[in-house]
């Protein structure tokens, strides 16, 4: 499989970890072939072709597990699901280490033995279970963080999915590879000693937080020099980035600093004017925004209830891009 233009890895590094994967491991699915154990002692070295949509099983060495763990800021209320499980050091370390409960779901029977077992000898059996199962069949709706490690075109495969099934405010954390024009909201390069494949030793860590759908049209009512004023705010999205415009009774005014993380939405206004800055912040809930606004003027300051609605629904920019297919990953070289 061919590293492809625009992710995050070079040319050199995909193709090396796949080379090194490709000598290390049969990764025909369902073939006879692989067994890996903790510690990554391999019994039989076969190279054969690979599945698109598969990924091969390489350790995601301990110290990143727990650095992706904790940039989602993993804790005893979250529920974690990972995606190719492996051995289930994802889980298990989450329910192990942070208190968290969740699930893997791997394709390798064998595998997903091997994590039930070290679940249970860890002590977290009950909070940490592992399903042979096909990531693109899994029901991802009680996660509240989806943890990865695929192929970069398994990661673009699987973002429809995410962005459409997830709840808004989940958070979703890879290693090595990102997802494509979904900027990620933290990333990080690390040490990683352990690290089975590639020649530096480093791992990438990537974050994100699955956004509400902030895109349409809002409405709602202020004080504006004393007397009420109509809001009207028109917002497009892509991913998690939000822009547009507002008009406040007649006049344009501009549209600064807006951000939308989750279900969490602000943005500045300025009222040339009069001079006076409106900072708004609330949560999106559905068809509603609740939160507050600050009013900033030369002679005055104070912080207002802002309840908006939305008047029209849109759809965000990346809900409307096509699912790609295999044979478009695979001819993008
Ligand atoms: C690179 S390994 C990552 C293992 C583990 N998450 C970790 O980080 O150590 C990818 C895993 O995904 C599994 N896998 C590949 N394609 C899959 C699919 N369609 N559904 C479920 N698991 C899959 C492989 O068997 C392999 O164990």
């Amino acid at each position: 499989m061919a590293p492809r233009p625009g992710f995050p890895v070079t040319a050199r590094e995909s193709q090396e970890w796949v080379d090194s994967m490709k000598s290390t491991f049969t990764v025909l699915r369902g073939a006879v072939g692989v067994v890996v154990m903790a510690g990554f002692s391999l019994v039989n070295a076969t190279v054969a072709a690979q599945d698109f949509g598969d990924t091969p099983y390489v350790q995601t060495p301990q110290n990143v597990v727990e650095r992706m763990l904790q940039v989602a800021r993993v804790g005893p209320a979250d529920y974690v699901i990972d995606l190719g499980s492996g051995d289930g050091r994802m889980v298990i370390t989450a329910a192990q280490k942070y208190g968290a409960r969740g699930f893997g779901v791997d394709l390798d029977r064998r595998l997903v033995e091997l994590a039930n077992k070290r679940a249970a000898s860890a002590g977290v059996g009950d909070r940490a279970a592992f399903y042979e199962r096909d990531l693109y069949e899994t029901d991802l709706t009680d996660a509240s963080v989806v943890t990865i490690y695929l192929l970069p075109e398994v990661n673009l495969m699987v973002r429809p999915r995410l962005l459409a099934t997830l709840k808004p405010g989940t958070r979703v954390v890879t290693h090595d590879y990102d997802m494509g024009e979904w900027r990620p909201d933290e990333q990080m390069v690390m040490d990683a000693p352990d690290k089975p494949v590639g020649r530096d030793k480093k791992s990438k860590v990537y974050y994100w937080v699955v956004p509400a759908n902030a895109a349409g049209k809002w409405r709602w009512e202020l004080t504006v020099a004393g007397k009420p004023a109509v809001f009207d705010l028109s917002l497009a999205q892509n991913f998690q980035d939000i822009s547009g415009s507002v008009r406040v009774e007649g006049g344009d005014w501009r549209l600064e600093n807006a951000r939308l993380q989750g279900e969490e939405i602000s943005f500045m206004l300025n009222d040339a004017g009069s001079k006076t800055r409106y900072e708004f912040s609330g949560h999106l809930a559905g068809q509603g925004i609740v939160g507050s606004v600050r009013v900033s003027s030369a002679s005055a300051q104070r912080q207002l209830e802002w309840n908006a609605v939305r008047t029209e629904l849109a759809l965000p920019a990346h809900a409307l891009l096509k699912k790609p297919t295999l044979q478009e990953l695979q001819l993008v070289q």
